[in-house]
């Protein structure tokens, strides 16, 4: 028998009136977001690097949204699969930078202007990620305030727990005490180091038999974290290679700025724990 007569092995070859891979996938919305405002070859690769980019971020605030509930709900297990999940994805990002690493400056300076003083900057899923994780930077909702959706969306991850928070709730109602924050009822602004809560994790650091649950979410903690500094530096890095010192499209002194932000904690006593133990 040749190829010819049996072209597909079986596979189903004819989709009038049934629902193929492309409707499925909703392919056409998704294979024609791809605009480019110049003639520049390179300009396609930008845009497909920050939107798929967007898309992982899309599945990593729905995986960390599930884990926030998951651990208020004691369900530890599941949280843990979900931030393992997370970690990969932010693994993921980061070795996409290899593919945006093969652009020079010569070949973006040829679309940059295009891009007028639109930047990630303004990436509000990312801004999500990181209200959602603890780092509630509340001065970066000013970019979106022109569209009430995106800010709603943001305002409602603002209204409660974060991921951190959740974390610190566990310790306290596994009998640790956390200070003040125990009482706390206001989410919306970044909470502050404690003495209490790293104590707490120093325990917890000190006799993990004890304490597995705990010290394993902490280590998924900081294992997503870990990933997360690696985009931010990888990100800074590649800005410097392709930019050099020149200010950002969205108006920042760009990889200063960016340095800056490197030193942003998101678990803060569980870095600091490990130079008490
Ligand atoms: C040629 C490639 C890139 C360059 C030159 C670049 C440059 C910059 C610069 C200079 C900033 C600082 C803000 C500003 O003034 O514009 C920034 C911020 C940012 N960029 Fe990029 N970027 C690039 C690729 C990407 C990609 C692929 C993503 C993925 C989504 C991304 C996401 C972000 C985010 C989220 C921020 C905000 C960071 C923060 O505020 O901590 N960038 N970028």
């Amino acid at each position: 028998m040749t190829q010819s007569d049996n072209p597909g092995q079986g596979a189903q070859m004819e989709f009038r009136g049934r629902m193929s891979y492309g409707d499925y996938l909703q392919l056409d919305k998704v294979l024609t977001a791809q605009e480019p405002l110049s003639t520049a070859h390179d300009e396609l690769l930008f845009i497909i690097q920050h939107q798929t980019s967007e898309l992982w971020m899309k599945l990593a605030i729905h995986e960390i949204r599930s884990a926030i509930v998951a651990i208020r709900e004691d369900r530890l297990q599941p949280a843990f699969k979900m931030l393992t999940r997370v970690a990969r994805i932010f693994e993921q990002l980061n070795s996409a930078w290899d593919v945006l690493r093969t652009m020079t400056p010569s070949e973006y300076t040829q679309f940059r202007g295009s891009l007028g003083q639109s930047s990630g900057f303004q990436s509000y899923q990312y801004r999500a990620i990181e209200f959602l994780a603890g780092n509630r930077n509340l001065p970066m909702l000013k970019p979106h305030e022109h569209k009430p959706e995106v800010i709603a969306a943001l305002e409602e991850i603002l209204a409660g727990p974060s991921l951190y928070d959740e974390a610190l709730r566990l310790l306290a109602r596994q009998g640790f005490d956390i200070g003040a924050e125990a009482d706390r009822s206001d989410w919306r602004e970044t909470r502050t180091e404690s003495e209490q809560v790293l104590n707490a994790w120093k325990e917890v650091y000190q006799d993990p038999e004890r304490y597995w649950m705990l010290y394993e979410l902490a280590e998924k903690l900081v294992d997503f974290e870990d990933y997360f500094r690696r985009w931010r530096f990888n990100h800074v890095t590649t800005v410097e290679r392709i930019i050099g010192l020149k200010r950002g499209t969205g108006g920042t002194s760009g990889v200063s700025y960016l340095r800056k932000m490197l030193e942003v904690e998101l678990f803060p006593e569980l870095w600091k724990v490990r130079t008490a133990l």
